[in-house]
């Protein structure tokens, strides 16, 4: 047998994803969140930033006493009040870390933080090290690290792990890295940087041009053994790795990445819709794994395949993920099996006769309304048979 290698899920959903646009939560709201992200069985929750309010800062401090079992990251730039904050609001975690971070690439250095690069390596190593007096596990980020200049990124991350931090993250800030540059960006850190070898390895992807999966997977391929996500990808601008992606991802190819998560993916679909719900954050139709449309069927070919085996044009079980079971849409592309099929599910058996009435009245139905609901396919059926359907 062999052993797949575990990855750790970081959930952000709560932090990067409250910074979308229009998400910002209630505390009480982040406190229900959190209990559902537990029961995922994510491994880290980012329940916010604890310098930003009065609010924010107690909604941490409750999530980190209620949620023993579960992994509470504070987070911080490198910044003394913050770290202060973000130390004080975790205080009480059965298991906790703090999460630094300050900007590496050249045009955030100069227009973000004006500071020389000389003057950032200094941040860094003061306040790892200030945080590191409180905390022992420090995870440090290096942001926007894929338009950093490479030597520049080396630097840091070594003045980082000299501190003490126990974690490097290396994020794509703003989701503009192609998978094959991405990956081996880790293992060339591992290898160049001084004590790179002793440090774990995290990602945190943004999905401006739709790659936040693909890279967080790349990262993966290189040895990273955590992943940051956020349910439903929400986000920043276009949102981070989405988690129910990436966790299928795993689940469904797992075998040939050699990796798995601890997720109960039977949470997935709950904890898609509560933070919709939370957020006023619709989920798109065609989004994958939690979209209305992700396990839905119209067209007939498909239909007739899947009445004959599941896995015709289906590579996951949507009961499995907490989803209502795959539905089969009727509509004007449709079958005669998949009427047929249908209305037998109401106990209807129709000749072939009646079944040619039927279908000729469907699909008229269907030019008209698009999609042919039951109740209305039943009516159809006491039309052109003398059969009552109830
Ligand atoms: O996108 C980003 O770079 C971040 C870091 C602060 C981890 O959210
Ligand atoms: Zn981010």
């Amino acid at each position: 047998m062999t052993t797949q290698r575990r990855i750790q899920i970081f959930d952000t959903t709560l932090r990067d994803g409250e910074q979308a646009p229009g998400a910002s939560l209630k505390p009480e709201q982040k406190i229900v969140l959190a209990r559902q992200l537990a029961k995922l069985g994510v491994d880290v929750i980012e329940p916010g930033f604890a310098i930003s309010s009065p609010g924010e800062f107690q909604a941490i401090q409750q999530i980190s006493r209620e949620l023993q079992e579960t992994e509470i990251c504070g987070f911080a730039r490198c910044v003394r009040a913050d770290i202060d904050a973000a130390v004080a609001a975790t205080q009480d975690a059965a298991r906790r870390r703090l999460h630094l971070f300050i900007s590496a690439s050249q045009i955030h250095l100069d227009f973000q933080l004006r500071k020389t690069r000389e003057q950032v390596i200094q941040d860094v190593r003061n306040m790892i090290g200030y945080g590191k007096q409180s905390v022992e596990q420090i995870e440090f980020s290096p942001m926007d690290a894929s338009r950093a200049d490479r030597d520049f990124l080396y630097q840091i991350i070594e003045a980082a792990i000299d501190e003490g931090a126990t974690i490097i993250n290396i994020p794509d800030t703003l989701g503009y890295a192609l998978p094959e540059e991405f990956g081996p960006l880790f293992s060339d850190v591992r290898r160049n940087v001084r004590g790179g070898d002793r440090v774990i390895y995290s990602t945190h992807c943004h999905n401006d041009l739709g790659l936040a999966v693909a890279n967080s997977l790349a990262a993966i391929r290189h040895g990273v053994t955590q992943v940051e996500v956020s349910v439903n990808g929400v986000g920043e601008r276009a949102g981070n790795c989405a988690l129910e992606e990436l966790v299928m991802a795993i689940e469904t190819r797992g075998a040939s990445l050699g990796v798995e998560t601890g997720i109960r993916s039977s949470e997935i679909f709950e904890t898609s819709r509560m933070v919709s719900r939370a957020m006023h954050f619709p989920i798109s139709f065609n989004k994958p794994i939690v979209g209305r449309n992700a396990f839905q069927h119209e067209s007939g070919i498909h239909q007739d395949g899947l009445l004959k085996n599941r896995n015709t044009y289906e590579i996951m079980d949507p009961e499995a993920m907490g989803i209502p079971r795959s539905m089969i849409i009727l509509g004007k592309h449709s079958g005669r099996h998949a009427i047929k099929h249908r209305v037998s599910e109401y106990g209807v058996k129709l000749q072939d006769q009646e079944l040619d009435d039927v279908y000729a009245r469907f699909k008229e139905k269907a030019d008209e309304t698009k999609i042919v609901t039951d109740d209305v396919l039943l009516q159809l059926v006491g039309e052109s048979t003398q059969i009552a359907v109830e």
